[in-house]
């Protein structure tokens, strides 16, 4: 029978179970006696809840409770988990609100039909202040972050891009944009007596959601079970846990019945994050033969009043070219609105838009072609940290995405090149984004029937986290992969870390990786055989032969140990292709190229698969996605999907996904280093360079709309 190898094709796991309806979603347990919450959001801006009238809700139909700040059993040890509170968002346990639309009540029904009717009858009176949400107005309130052990950095002398001849100095503005993942946010929540709760809820960490709850409540984790085996998208908005799974659990206790809250894809807009409007600044300066004397890159980004978020957007100008002096500042801006959260590629895609953009305007200024541009640049050691990389091919992506997207049929000249009306124009943008791993613990067992069953609390968001686990496992053991299964998305299995930050194939996949070793090696030591021998084993046959009903152990994988000798990074370049008409200056993107550098590909399928679902949201950012703000209300205008626009299959052309597909020896085992972010990495810098290639017009500000290029 044919080995399943790392590198193959293999179908999803699990897809069978999704595509016919049986993968059980969040919201889709039956839970006997399960009640429904609906929560009412706040109708002011800033200011204090002086009461809360729920007389009306409270006699509705099937009402079992209406939870206020007024009536509610306090969450002891309530606490944001991952952006450090500031003042810290509590719900139900102080009467402040800090931002529209924020929970004020929260209705619990028998249907929720009836919770939702009985939840637009609270009436709350507020004491309003002022407030402000209007980020141009308030850039000058910016504060350098106070979390964690952020420092602007400089190398060498500060602002050296002045000095030099030739000068880019440009500012880029991107807007908020929501993640809204086709699966609304739910939680499901019950406890078992006083100090023992169980959730269903959308989570990219179970072991997180775990220590989270566990700390709100008081209680000890192993009393505490998360269940998330199955999550339809999330892009970094489960990252954390919400305050509203909190009161899911609040109410669970209060009602003394199994809660369900779901939000509303209104909800969606305002309570789990978005990518924060960012405005970057970037000083470029080269020699006349366009060699880079100084990169600065600033950046200012939106924050909330009550918790501070922070992002990588100007890390990347410390690194990714070769400039003796390079400076960064960033700062936040805290303003009256919920707080933002990483949003796939997360600060990165930011930076990468105002670096490479600004890289291309100077490419323009020097008559140079921009892949010729960062050819003379290309870094070879990592200057931020000097340190060497552990791998880097970028220059292998720069030739195979040249190659495939056409650069040989790029005018230099922009608004030189047509077909029939159009303009027609190539961009190139690129990225890389830290290849992590950390700490796994993965269980493994071999049963007599010589299947294997690999268990471990990772998460799958959708990229296809069991099947590329099972690839591994299958390379490993030598196996088939209709002989293994992998289970994930539960507290109960042994530790795993959060699926962001593109580690879960690095982290999880060396814990697999070497469970197998390690069982392979305890089978071949029961079968007289040096332990490390590459002999097929039968796996079935030893343990018959010494009658083992089953084998089982446990191996943890420690994070990487050589992050402190070696800058590891995955790299990325795409390139677009689009066409744009002169007089509607409407965008056709005709094609993206995305070549990436990532290590060794898992599973090339659903890796591809990855890479275009990324290219799909780096489409969004570029052209369609931007999230508006009415200042006189502190309200979102487009929240909601008719006028949030996201890219539509008419938007979307062909994807190219092309895998350098070489081994990182250093980070992990098998040599990957991962697709999550880079996919999205890169893309609206591509797509701004190829709409000015197309017509000479430089748009700083995303997204693309038809009107800045009229
Ligand atoms: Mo990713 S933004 O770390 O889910």
């Amino acid at each position: 029978m044919k080995k399943d190898a790392i590198g193959d094709p293999l179908n999803r796991v699990d897809g069978r179970l999704k595509v016919t309806g049986r993968a059980t979603y969040s919201g889709e347990y039956k839970v006997p006696g399960l009640t429904y919450a609906v929560l009412v959001p706040a109708t002011i801006t800033s200011g204090t809840i002086i009461a809360v009238d729920t007389k009306a809700a409270q006699n509705a139909p099937g009402v079992l409770a209406v939870i206020t700040p007024f009536n509610a059993i306090k969450v002891p040890g309530y606490q944001p988990d991952v952006a450090k509170p500031i003042k810290g968002l509590k719900l139900f346990n102080d009467n402040i609100v800090y931002f529209n639309g924020q929970p004020i009540a929260l209705v619990v029904a028998d249907t929720f039909e009836r919770a939702t009717y009985a939840a637009s009858l609270v009436k709350a009176t507020y004491q309003k202040q002022p407030f402000e949400t209007n980020f141009h107005k308030n850039l000058d309130k910016g504060v350098t972050p106070q979390n964690g052990n952020y420092k602007d950095y400089v190398r060498g002398q500060v602002n050296a891009y002045k000095t030099a001849p030739v000068i880019v100095e440009q500012e880029y503005i991107q807007p908020s944009e929501m993640h809204n993942p086709m699966e609304l946010h739910v939680t499901t929540a019950f406890w078992d007596g006083d100090d023992k709760v169980t959730l269903y809820t959308k989570s990219q960490g179970v072991v997180g959601s775990q220590k989270a709850i566990a700390t709100a409540f008081n209680l000890d984790p192993k009393n505490v079970q998360i269940n998330s085996r199955f999550v339809g998208g999330a892009f970094g908005s489960s990252l954390r846990t919400w305050p509203h799974e909190v009161a899911a659990v609040q109410a669970a206790k209060m009602v003394k019945r199994p809660v369900k809250l779901t939000l509303t894809r209104e909800q969606m807009f305002t309570l789990v994050g978005y990518r924060p409007y960012t405005i970057q600044k970037i000083g470029l300066g080269a020699t006349q033969d366009g060699k880079l004397i100084g990169i600065t890159h600033e950046s200012h980004s939106q924050s909330a009043i009550y918790e501070e978020f922070t992002e990588n957007s100007v890390n990347v100008s410390r690194f990714l070219y070769n400039s003796q002096n390079a400076n960064t500042l960033y700062k936040v801006v805290p303003l009256n609105v919920g707080v933002p959260a990483p949003m796939r590629g997360p600060g990165e895609a930011t930076g990468s838009f105002a670096l490479e953009s600004a890289l291309d305007e100077l490419s323009y200024m020097l008559k140079l072609d921009p892949i010729e541009l960062r050819l003379r640049n290309y870094a070879d050691t990592d200057l931020e940290r000097n340190l060497p990389w552990s791998s880097k091919y970028l220059k292998e992506c720069y030739r195979q995405g040249a190659e495939r997207i056409g650069w040989d049929k790029r005018s230099s000249t922009p608004g030189t090149n047509r077909d029939g009306e159009w303009l027609v124009g190539y961009g190139i943008g690129c990225g890389a984004f830290g290849a992590y791993r950390a700490r796994t613990v993965a269980k493994i067992k071999l049963t007599p029937d010589g299947n294997i069953n690999i268990q471990s609390a990772a998460s799958d968001i959708g990229p296809g986290t069991a099947t590329a686990m099972v690839l591994i496992a299958a390379d490993t053991l030598g196996l088939p992969a209709d002989k293994i299964t992998f289970e994930l998305g539960n507290s109960a299995f042994p530790p795993a870390p959060t699926q962001g930050g593109s580690a879960t194939v690095s982290s999880v996949g060396s814990a697999v990786h070497d469970a197998c070793i390690a069982l392979k090696q305890k089978l071949n030591t029961l079968a007289g055989k040096a332990p490390d021998s590459n002999e097929q084993i039968d796996y079935a046959g030893i343990l018959q032969q010494h009658s083992l009903p089953m084998l089982e152990l446990t191996q943890e994988s420690k994070s990487n140990d050589n992050a402190q000798k070696y800058s590891m990074y995955s790299f990325s370049s795409h390139f677009a292709q689009v066409y744009v008409h002169p007089l509607t200056g409407v965008v056709k993107v005709k094609k993206i190229v995305a070549v990436v550098d990532a290590g060794k590909i898992v599973n090339h399928k659903t890796a591809s698969s990855q890479m275009i679902g990324g290219a799909v949201g780096g489409i969004g950012m570029a052209m369609t996605e931007e999230a508006i703000f009415d200042d006189r209300f502190g309200r979102y205008v487009n929240g909601n999907f008719a006028d949030y626009h996201v890219p539509v299959n008419a938007d979307i052309p062909q994807i190219e996904a092309i895998f350098i597909d070489k081994a990182d020896p250093i980070i992990n085992p098998v040599g990957t280093k991962g697709i999550g972010e880079i996919s999205l990495i890169g893309v609206a810098a591509a797509i701004a360079n190829a709409v000015y290639n197309a017509t000479g017009k430089r748009v700083r500000e995303l997204p693309i709309t038809p009107d800045k290029l009229i």
